[in-house]
C-alpha cells in the first residue's frame, strides 16, 4: 500500500526502488550525505536553477549570468551587485525540513559520517545535526568579514543593513574610507567583533574598501578549509554517498561523485534526474516524501514536528 500510495508522489526512476536504498542504507555505518537547495525548497527557501529558483527571480536585473550577484571579482568591484539581493537569500530561523530531520535520524543511529551542504541557510543545526558532522561548502551567515583588512564578527550583526539594502562598512576601515568618499556620512558601529587586533592592511579606494561581506563562498573565492580537511578522509572511509535535492552543477562539490571509490554505492534523492553523473539508486520525487518513505520501511522515526501527520 505504501508503496502504491507513494508511487503516486514518487517518481521512481525505471532502474530502482526504495527497497535496494533501504537495504543499503541497514547495512551502511558511514554515510556521506551531500545536500543542496532542494532539501530546504519545502520551507519555502526557492533554490537556485529549477523555473522558480533564485536565478530566475533576479533574471529582472539583466545580468549576462544571474551567478554574478555571487562573483567575488564582481563584488569588489561593486558591492551593490550582491547587496541588492542579499535580503533575499537571509537564513531564516529555527525551522527545518523532514529531510534535515531525516540526516539527523541518521547521525542518531550512528550512521552518518559526514553532511557535506551547499547551503548557506545553516538549517542542519536547528535540525540538531553536530556542527562537527557539518560541512559548510559554501560558507553560512554564521560569520562576516572585511574585504579589505580581514576582520571577522557575527554575520547577524550586519542583517540589519542587508534589510536597508546599505552597505555594512568595517568600523577600523571606515575612516580610512572616508578621506577616499567624504560624502559616506554614516560611521559604522560594531560592538562585539569576533577578532580584536585592529588591522591595518588597506587596499585601493575600490567601491568594495571597508566593505563586509556575509562568510559565504563567492564564485572565485576558495571553499572553506574544513572542506579541504574533511573530505580526502571522507571519501575513503564512506560506505554509502547519498545525494540530495542538489544538481550537482558546482564544481568542487559536485566532484565528490567521481572521487568516491567505485566499490561505494551512490544514491540519487532528487525531484528531476541528474543526467550527467551515474547512481546506483535513483530515487526521483520530492525529498521529504522519499525520506518519509524510506524511514517508514525501516521503521525508524524522523525527528520532525510533521512526523506523525507525514508517515
Ligand atoms: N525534493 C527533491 N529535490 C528537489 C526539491 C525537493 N523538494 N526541490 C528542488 N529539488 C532539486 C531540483 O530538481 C534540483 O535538481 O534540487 C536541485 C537544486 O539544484 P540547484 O538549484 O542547482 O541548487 P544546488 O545544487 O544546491 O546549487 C549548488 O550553486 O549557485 C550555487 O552556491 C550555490 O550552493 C549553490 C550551488
Amino acid at each position: 500500500a505504501i508503496n502504491k500510495v507513494l508511487c503516486t508522489r514518487l517518481r521512481l526512476s525505471n532502474f530502482t526502488t526504495p527497497d535496494a536504498f533501504v537495504e543499503r542504507l541497514h547495512n551502511a555505518k558511514n554515510i556521506l550525505v551531500l545536500t543542496g537547495a532542494g532539501v530546504s525548497t519545502s520551507l519555502g527557501i526557492p533554490d537556485f536553477r529549477s523555473s522558480e529558483g533564485f536565478y530566475s527571480k533576479i533574471r529582472h536585473l539583466g545580468l549576462d549570468d544571474p551567478q554574478d550577484v555571487f562573483n567575488y571579482d564582481i563584488f569588489i568591484q561593486d558591492p551593490s551587485v550582491f547587496y541588492n539581493i542579499a535580503h533575499l537569500v537571509l537564513p531564516p530561523e529555527n525551522i527545518f525540513s523532514p529531510l534535515h530531520g531525516f540526516i539527523k535520524m541518521l547521525q542518531d543511529k550512528g550512521k552518518l559520517l559526514r553532511n557535506y551542504t551547499q547551503n548557506i541557510d545553516n538549517l542542519e543545526s536547528y535540525a540538531g545535526i553536530d556542527s562537527e558532522k557539518v560541512v559548510q561548502c559554501h560558507g553560512s551567515f554564521a560569520t562576516a568579514s572585511c574585504t579589505t583588512c580581514h576582520w571577522k564578527l557575527p554575520g547577524d550583526k550586519i542583517f540589519e543593513n542587508i534589510r536597508r539594502l546599505e552597505l555594512p562598512l568595517c568600523p577600523y576601515c571606515y575612516m580610512k574610507r572616508k578621506e577616499f568618499f567624504p560624502n559616506n556620512s554614516v560611521a559604522p558601529s560594531y560592538d562585539n567583533g569576533i577578532s580584536e587586533d585592529t588591522p591595518t592592511s588597506l587596499n585601493t579606494p575600490l567601491k568594495s574598501h571597508g566593505v563586509l561581506k556575509p562568510d559565504i563562498t563567492f564564485f572565485g573565492e576558495a571553499l572553506p578549509s574544513k572542506f579541504h580537511k574533511t573530505i580526502r578522509e571522507d571519501i575513503l572511509k564512506c560506505d554509502l554517498l547519498v545525494c540530495i535535492g542538489t544538481s550537482l552543477k558546482v564544481a568542487p562539490v559536485s566532484e565528490i561523485v567521481n572521487m568516491v571509490p567505485s566499490h561505494v554505492p551512490q544514491i540519487l534523492i532528487n525531484r528531476d534526474p541528474v543526467k550527467h553523473a551515474e547512481f546506483d539508486v535513483n530515487l526521483l520525487g520530492y525529498c521529504d516524501d522519499v525520506a518519509t518513505l524510506i524511514a517508514q520501511k525501516c521503521s525508524w522515526d524522523i525527528p520532525h514536528e510533521r512526523w506523525n501527520k507525514l508517515k
